[in-house]
C-alpha cells in the first residue's frame, strides 16, 4: 500500500476515507466530471466502488444513474464498469469502450460528441449545465493543497474549478517523478475577456506545475494503488507500413518544393494502429529535429523520442501499452525533459494550432469521393467511438492528412465510397486522404478533381470500377455539377453494384 507521505496537506488527512464511502456520497442524477483520457490518469476505485452501489440500488428496485463526463475514453474500471449496471444516463465527450457503445447504439445511454478543445469551455459558458462532483486522480497532495497531476490531465482542471464538491484519488502507483512534467495554464478567460495563448513553440510553458483546488471543497479523499490499463497496439501490419510510407514521401516531397522546413512542422497523430505505424516509420524516416503537438503520446512518438527523431512532444495524457509504459517509467529521468502534459482545451486549442502549422494525422471510417470524412458511424447510426480531438487538429491544421485501409470487414467493404452516411469533418478541412493504395493531395482541387484523385489513388481496385460508373452516371444524371451525385443511389449504389458484379449470371 501507499506510503502516506502521498497526501502532506494537513488540511485535508480528515478527508480521507475508503473508496465505498467517497461512492456513497454521490447521489442518483448526480452529474460527475472524472479524470481520464484514454486509458490514462483515470480514477481506479471510486467509479467501481460507486458502480457497485448502483448494482445494490437497481437489485433493491431502485433506480439510480449518474452523468459522466472525462477527458476522454477511460478503461473498464470506469465507463464499462458503470455502463455494465447500466448506471450511466449522459456520457461526454470520446469514449471507446465496448459496452459502453453497446448500450449508446441501443439507445440505452445518451452520449454527446464534442470536439475534445470544446468540452472545459462549454462547461465554463454553462452550456452543459452544473457539475456537482469531480473525481480526479493525482498522483499526490502537497503540503500547500495544490496536486500534482497523474498520467494525464483532459478536463481536469476545469472540474476541479466547477464541481460544487470535489473527490480525489490518490494513487501511489503513479511515479512520484512524474511531478514536474505538467503545465496546467490558469489564464484561459470566458470571451469577452480572452486574452491570446502564449505558446509559439510546441515545447513552451506557460502554466503552473500543479492543479490548484479549493480545499473547502474536497469532501474525500481515497488512496489508491492501481496501474493504468492501456491496451497493447498490435505489430504495424503490411497496410499500415503502406500507408505510413506514403505519408512519409508526401512529406519528403513537400520539403523538396519547400512547402515544410526539413525538421517538419509539429506532428499530431491520433489514435489508433494506423496512427502508431505512421510514428513507427517516421523513426526509419529521414527527418529529424521533430517535434509534436498533439493530444496522445503513443509507443510510436515514444520511440521517436528515444532515437532522437522526436526532439519534445506536447500532449494532453500518456496513452502507451503496457510496454511503453515500462519504458517510460525505466528512463523517465530522459522523457521527462521532453514530454509536458497540458489541459486538453490548450493540447487541441485551435489558435495555438493553426499557429504552430500543425501537421495532423487522424484516422477515419469512410471518406466519400469528394474528401468528406466519416470518423465516428458505422452505416451512418450506430457510433464506434467518437470525434475525439481529430475535428480540432483537422480544421486548423496546417496540412491535414486522414488515412485508413482502402477496405474494411476483410475487404468487403470499401472505405472510400460515394457519400460518407455521416459527416464529421466536411471537404474543407480534409486536404490529404491516404489508404495503402495511394495518395490523393486534395489541395487546391475543385470537388470533379477531387473524387478523380480520391479514386484513382486511394480506392480498392476491386471498387475502382463502381466508383468509376457512379461518378459518370452522375455527371450524366446529376440536377447539379458542382458535386454531381444520385441521391437515390448514393448509398444503395455500390453495394448494389459490387453484388451485381459478383453474383454469377443466371
Ligand atoms: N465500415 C464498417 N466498419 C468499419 C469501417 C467501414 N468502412 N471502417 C472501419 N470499420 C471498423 C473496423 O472493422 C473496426 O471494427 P472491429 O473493431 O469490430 O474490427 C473498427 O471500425 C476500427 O477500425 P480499425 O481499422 O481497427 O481502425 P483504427 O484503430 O485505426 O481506428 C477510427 C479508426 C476511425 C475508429 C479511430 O481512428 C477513431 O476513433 N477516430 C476518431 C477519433 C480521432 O480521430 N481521434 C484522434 C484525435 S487526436
Amino acid at each position: 500500500m501507499k506510503s502516506p507521505s502521498h497526501i502532506l496537506a494537513s488540511t485535508v488527512q480528515d478527508k480521507i476515507m475508503s473508496a465505498d464511502a467517497a461512492a456513497a456520497l454521490i447521489p442518483s442524477g448526480a452529474t460527475v466530471g472524472m479524470s481520464g483520457f484514454t486509458g490514462s490518469g483515470y480514477p481506479k476505485s471510486i467509479p467501481l466502488a460507486l458502480a457497485s452501489r448502483i448494482e445494490a440500488e437497481h437489485a433493491a428496485g431502485r433506480p439510480f444513474k449518474v452523468s459522466v463526463w472525462t477527458g476522454a475514453s477511460t478503461a473498464p474500471e470506469l465507463d464499462g464498469a458503470l455502463a455494465k449496471v447500466d448506471g450511466i444516463e449522459l456520457r461526454l465527450p470520446y469514449q471507446s469502450d465496448p459496452t459502453c457503445r453497446e448500450r449508446i447504439n441501443a439507445g440505452k445511454m445518451e452520449y454527446i460528441d464534442i470536439h475534445l478543445s470544446h468540452v472545459a469551455q462549454h462547461a465554463w459558458f454553462g452550456f452543459l449545465g452544473k457539475l456537482d462532483y469531480a473525481v480526479v486522480e493525482v498522483t499526490a497532495i502537497r503540503e500547500d493543497g495544490s496536486l500534482v497531476p497523474s498520467s494525464s490531465i483532459g478536463n481536469n482542471k476545469t472540474w476541479l474549478d466547477q464541481a460544487e464538491h470535489v473527490i480525489l484519488e490518490v494513487n501511489s502507483w503513479q511515479d512520484a517523478r512524474l511531478e514536474g512534467m505538467h503545465d496546467v495554464y490558469y489564464g484561459t478567460q470566458v470571451p469577452p475577456h480572452r486574452k491570446p495563448i502564449p505558446i509559439v513553440a510546441a515545447g513552451d510553458r506557460i502554466g503552473e506545475t500543479y492543479l490548484r483546488c479549493d480545499p473547502s471543497k474536497i469532501v474525500a479523499i481515497v488512496e489508491t494503488h492501481a496501474p493504468d490499463r492501456n491496451t497493447a497496439f498490435t505489430p504495424p501490419d503490411e497496410t499500415s507500413m503502406a500507408i505510413a510510407q506514403h505519408i512519409i514521401d508526401f512529406l519528403g516531397h513537400e520539403v523538396g518544393k519547400g512547402r515544410l522546413p526539413k525538421e517538419l512542422l509539429p506532428l499530431q497523430s491520433g489514435v489508433g494502429n494506423v496512427a502508431n505505424a505512421v510514428m513507427d516509420g517516421l523513426e526509419h524516416s529521414p527527418f529529424t529535429g521533430m517535434t509534436a503537438y498533439t493530444e496522445v503520446l503513443q509507443d510510436g512518438m515514444l520511440k521517436l523520442l528515444a532515437s532522437g527523431k522526436l526532439s519534445f512532444a506536447s500532449a494532453t495524457a500518456l496513452s502507451l501499452s503496457p510496454d511503453g509504459y515500462a519504458e517510460f517509467l525505466r528512463n523517465l529521468d530522459f522523457y521527462r525533459q521532453r514530454v509536458l502534459l497540458r489541459p486538453q482545451e490548450i493540447s487541441n486549442h485551435p489558435e495555438v494550432i493553426r499557429r504552430l502549422g500543425v501537421i495532423a494525422m487522424n484516422g477515419l471510417i469512410e471518406a466519400d469521393i469528394y474528401g468528406n470524412v466519416n470518423s465516428t458511424h458505422i452505416g451512418g447510426t450506430r457510433i464506434m467511438n467518437g470525434i475525439g480531438g481529430s475535428g480540432d487538429f483537422a480544421r486548423n491544421a496546417y496540412l491535414s492528412f486522414f488515412m485508413t485501409p482502402s477496405t474494411a470487414k476483410g475487404g468487403s467493404i470499401s472505405s472510400i465510397v460515394p457519400m460518407v452516411t455521416h459527416v464529421d469533418h466536411t471537404e474543407h478541412d480534409v486536404q490529404v486522404i491516404v489508404t495503402e493504395q495511394g495518395l490523393a493531395d486534395l489541395r487546391g482541387l475543385s470537388p470533379k478533381r477531387r473524387a478523380k484523385a480520391i479514386i484513382g489513388h486511394c480506392a480498392h481496385p476491386k471498387f475502382q470500377p463502381a466508383l468509376i460508373d457512379y461518378v459518370e452516371e452522375a455527371a450524366r444524371r446529376s440536377p447539379g455539377q458542382h458535386t454531381p451525385h444520385l441521391m437515390d443511389e448514393a448509398f444503395g449504389f455500390l453495394e448494389r453494384r459490387v453484388k451485381a458484379e459478383t453474383t454469377p449470371a443466371q
